[in-house]
């Protein structure tokens, strides 16, 4: 069903910045798509783009079996830009030649504008926003038959191209990122000045139609969600109630290793606000039955995910006759299982393991198409909470996997105070919502310090704090001193058991996030 009246389609050929792209389109209010340009002509045709964009990628279009596509494409009538190597591929398709550059063009640069319409149109050239990012060791040579240069950078002399007739673009440069200045500009004239498009695709409109395609879909069938107490599935669950209503039923299972006041208010939010009926399990007892003198990390995720998947599906059987299965699936996920040769793929999922195929049962999915952030934006409109918008991220396995060693309900209660802690200093100091995650991690190790007069033993905390866009990579955040000296002194003085706090200061990779 094509729901959505304007739809780019960007055809990734294995750039890193392919879904940057793909989220600036979206910020204009316009719809788009990812697909690989293994992706037959037919394929991308019948989604009737309202246009195409070619992406980046690693290779040379040169090179023997270059990732390359249908040049019937571009006689389709429909407006193509080409983003480097999209460019490159769309003039040596069209005729025109590209070569290995003497002189690789790689970070900041400048262009000259030579036509001020078309992607152009309303920028001026001016030494300080023509500024573009470059990442190319080849470029374009020679133009085929019809086209013509639209900017020109000091070691490109065809920086920015376009057909005089059709409308076939291309730069050689990157809007989508935030150092090509004019980046929004140009992706604004090509959606609108070229496109035509409207930018109707608000996440009220979203509602709408994904509403309406749930209703269609599960008819007078039942669904179940696993609620976990994070930010994707409350927006699955709240999105499938607005559709389904109490054809909709959730379990949330309490595994015993929550942080402190991590689900409470989503759990009182849809008891208070919302008819949604949650069943709320508490497996405290049985997790920590099975993890007790477990140390190794994958034998503790093993545990938590199987004992998740048995609860549930307990549970499950006992409602009887439910045909489907929501899951929180975002549209990093999708693209990511649609790796292309050539593309690096870094992420590795953390989804509860096997459990739709255990269960028979088949998918809904309706946050697929999905960036973390529009999740958010999703999550606002379907008057979810603040606090449950826009809380961090928190791992399946819970505590589990931030206790190095054994987990005992010791353990964890040193762990929690320490926690909410951190969470409470990050949140007075207006941090918390700065970092993609803030938390503690309990050390195996015990050291020696001095309290009053004493000697002491014992347990040391870790401070992790991360930056990320999508933890796919994450650098370790710099957090003022004054505020991981009040995070320690408070950790210190306030968690009896605990004399040391240590501050994590490793980027992924080669690190992880979490500690195991
Ligand atoms: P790592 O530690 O691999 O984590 O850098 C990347 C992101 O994923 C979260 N994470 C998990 N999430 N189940 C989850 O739902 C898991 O098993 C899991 N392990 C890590 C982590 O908190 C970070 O946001």
């Amino acid at each position: 069903m094509n729901i959505h009246s304007e739809k780019i389609i960007i055809v990734d050929f294995g750039s890193q910045t392919t879904q940057l792209i793909a989220r600036r389109v979206r910020e204009h209010k316009v719809y788009c798509e990812i697909h690989p340009y293994t992706t037959e002509l037919a394929t991308i045709l019948k989604h009737k783009p309202t246009g195409i964009i070619l992406s980046g990628g690693p290779c040379s279009v040169y090179d023997k079996d270059a990732p390359s596509i249908d040049a019937a494409i571009f006689a389709q009538n429909i407006p193509i830009l080409g983003i480097c190597y999209g460019a490159q591929l769309m003039i040596q398709s069209m005729g025109g030649v590209v070569e290995k550059a003497d002189k690789r063009e790689f970070g900041k640069s400048h262009i000259d504008i030579k036509f001020d319409g078309g992607l152009f149109a309303g920028l001026e050239n001016a030494e300080t926003s023509l500024q573009v990012w470059m990442s190319h060791g080849d470029r374009i040579e020679k133009l085929p038959e019809g086209f013509t240069v639209s900017a020109e950078s000091e070691h490109s002399p065809f920086a920015a191209i376009r057909h005089t007739e059709k409308n076939l673009m291309g730069v050689q440069f990157h809007p989508e990122v935030a150092h090509t200045l004019i980046g929004s500009d140009i992706l604004k004239n090509f959606l609108f000045g070229i496109c035509k498009c409207e930018g109707n695709w608000t996440m009220g409109s979203f509602v709408d139609t994904t509403v309406e395609a749930i209703r269609k879909k599960v008819g007078s069938d039942q669904v179940l969600c696993a609620l976990s107490g994070g930010v994707d599935s409350a927006v699955t669950a709240a999105l499938i109630h607005k559709a389904i209503g109490d054809q909709l039923t959730c379990i949330y299972v309490n595994n015993g290793l929550m942080r402190t006041g991590e689900t409470g208010s989503l759990l009182k939010f849809f008891d208070e606000t919302t008819k949604l009926k949650v069943i709320d399990i508490d497996a405290e007892d049985y997790f920590l039955s099975e993890l007790a003198g477990v140390v190794d990390p994958e034998i503790k995720r093993k545990k938590i995910g199987y004992g998740f998947i048995k609860i549930f599906e307990e549970e499950a059987k006992k409602l009887g006759d439910i045909k489907y299965l929501a899951q929180g699936t975002l549209y990093p996920d999708v693209i990511e299982s649609v790796a292309l040769a050539g593309a690096t793929v870094i992420k590795s999922h953390h989804n509860v393991g096997g459990l739709p195929d255990i269960m028979k049962l088949d998918l809904i999915e309706p946050l697929r198409e999905l960036f973390k952030d529009e999740v958010r934006l999703l999550g606002l409109e379907l008057g979810l909470p603040d606090e449950a918008v826009f809380r961090q991220p928190f791992p399946g396995p819970g505590l589990g996997i931030r206790i190095m060693g054994e987990i005992t309900g010791d353990r964890l209660d040193i762990l929690r105070k320490a926690d909410v802690i951190v969470l409470e200093e990050m949140k007075s100091s207006g941090w918390y919502g700065k970092v993609w995650q803030s938390f503690a991690v309990l050390l195996p190790i015990q050291t020696v310090g001095v309290m009053g007069d004493e000697r002491t033993y014992e347990h040391v905390i870790a401070l992790r704090c991360v930056d990320s866009l999508d933890a796919m990579t994450a650098d370790w955040s710099r957090l003022p001193y004054d505020l991981i000296g009040r995070i320690s002194n408070r950790i210190i003085n306030e968690v009896v058991g605990v004399n040391r706090v240590v501050l994590d200061v490793s980027s992924k990779p080669p690190a992880t996030i979490e500690w195991e």
